[in-house]
């Protein structure tokens, strides 16, 4: 694939330098585009990438790129998404996808109407140890499921922690890495709760610093997830079955788990991820594109939908609203 990337932040530069240590798989990097082109050519000249764009536009224009990866704050991306849309790119967009389900619908559909593909970059949804998770419960091997919890935390600091809170660009923990728990769940179960609980600490930037959730399901289980940007919290999971448990050292990056069987010597498996855990998700993209699909079927729509109205409801149940978000 030919990518272009919007933006020249932090999680554009990991792309960036996925897609460089995956050229021998024919992914390539053509252009960037950034608000100033200055950072575009400082951002260009780093990664080896040819053209450097001083406007979004410029890039979405570009007939070069075939797909764009939009990694600018999450206020944004429904508008950078529809850019790149609209000059008939396939789109790859950071997470959280859009700040409510109005704004993905429309993407999704739009995505559709032009024979484009569009898809949130949930990069951890594709970690092969995440798939083999899934196996071991579909077949049963921890009995039924009774609890899951989950935990992840850290500080932000410094002009991260402006941007990070900030109201206007969809700050807050909860959209900032709340996601990587909620996605975990869903994926597991296979169903979003039926009622949540919650207690949340605001912090001065009018954003969630800090949430505990608590998730019931219709068969009985439950689920707890804890997100915080404002204090450091070991990454961990645990998921707990009627014949075994499970546990998820660092589970955003997975790469072993611990299986506890009952009656049986305790278990390691490992996963290695092949570069950083990015690849997985950018060969979902290229095989999609390849195979002239407007979704993943791994990831789909409705999943990214889903997850997203959790997001929405949680965060209107604090009360919380954007500033500049409309009702
Ligand atoms: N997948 C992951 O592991 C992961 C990790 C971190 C973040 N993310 C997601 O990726 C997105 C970007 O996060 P990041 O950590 O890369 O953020 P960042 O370092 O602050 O970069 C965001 C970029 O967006 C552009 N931008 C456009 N309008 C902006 C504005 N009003 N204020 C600030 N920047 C603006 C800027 O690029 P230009 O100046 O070049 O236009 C900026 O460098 C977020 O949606 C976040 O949730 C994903």
């Amino acid at each position: 694939m030919r990518w272009g990337i919007l933006a020249t932040g932090n999680i554009a530069g990991k792309f960036a330098s996925t897609i460089l240590a995956m050229e021998n798989e024919g992914e390539t990097l053509v252009a960037v585009g950034s608000r100033r082109l200055q950072s575009a050519e400082t951002f260009a000249q780093k990664y080896h990438i040819s053209k450097a764009y001083g406007s979004y536009e410029e890039l979405a224009q570009d007939p070069d790129v075939e797909a764009v990866y939009v990694a600018t704050p999450n206020s944004m991306h429904y508008e950078n998404c529809m850019l790149c849309l609209s000059h008939g790119k396939h789109v790859l967009c950071e997470k959280p996808f859009t700040i409510n389900v109005r704004q993905a619908q429309e993407l999704y559909d739009m995505a559709s109407q032009k024979g484009l593909f569009l898809m949130e970059a949930l990069w951890t949804w594709f970690l092969p140890l995440y798939g083999k998770l899934r196996d071991l419960l579909k077949e049963g091997t921890l009995g039924e499921i009774r609890q899951i919890t989950c935990q992840y935390g850290f500080v932000a600091a410094g002009a991260r922690r402006e941007r990070k809170f900030d109201s206007s660009l969809g700050g807050g923990a909860l959209l900032d890495i709340g996601i990587y728990n909620l996605a975990f769940l869903y994926l597991l179960k296979q169903e979003m709760p039926k009622t949540f609980t919650s207690q949340v600490r605001m912090s001065e930037y009018g954003t969630d610093a800090y949430s505990k959730l608590l998730f019931d399901y219709t068969d009985g289980s439950v689920a707890e997830s804890v997100q915080t940007i404002g204090e450091e919290l070991e990454r961990n999971a645990t998921v707990i079955g009627t014949k075994g448990t499970v546990f998820l050292k660092d589970f955003q990056h997975a790469q072993s788990m611990t299986v506890r069987l009952e009656n049986q010597e305790e278990t390691v498996l490992e996963y290695p991820e092949d570069i950083n855990g990015f690849e997985y998700q950018i060969r979902e993209v290229t095989r999609c594109v390849r195979a002239k699909k407007t979704a993943s079927d791994c990831y789909t729509p409705e999943d990214s939908m889903a997850i997203g109205k959790l997001l929405y409801d949680i965060r209107k149940s604090w009360g919380m609203h954007f500033t500049g978000e409309e009702d």
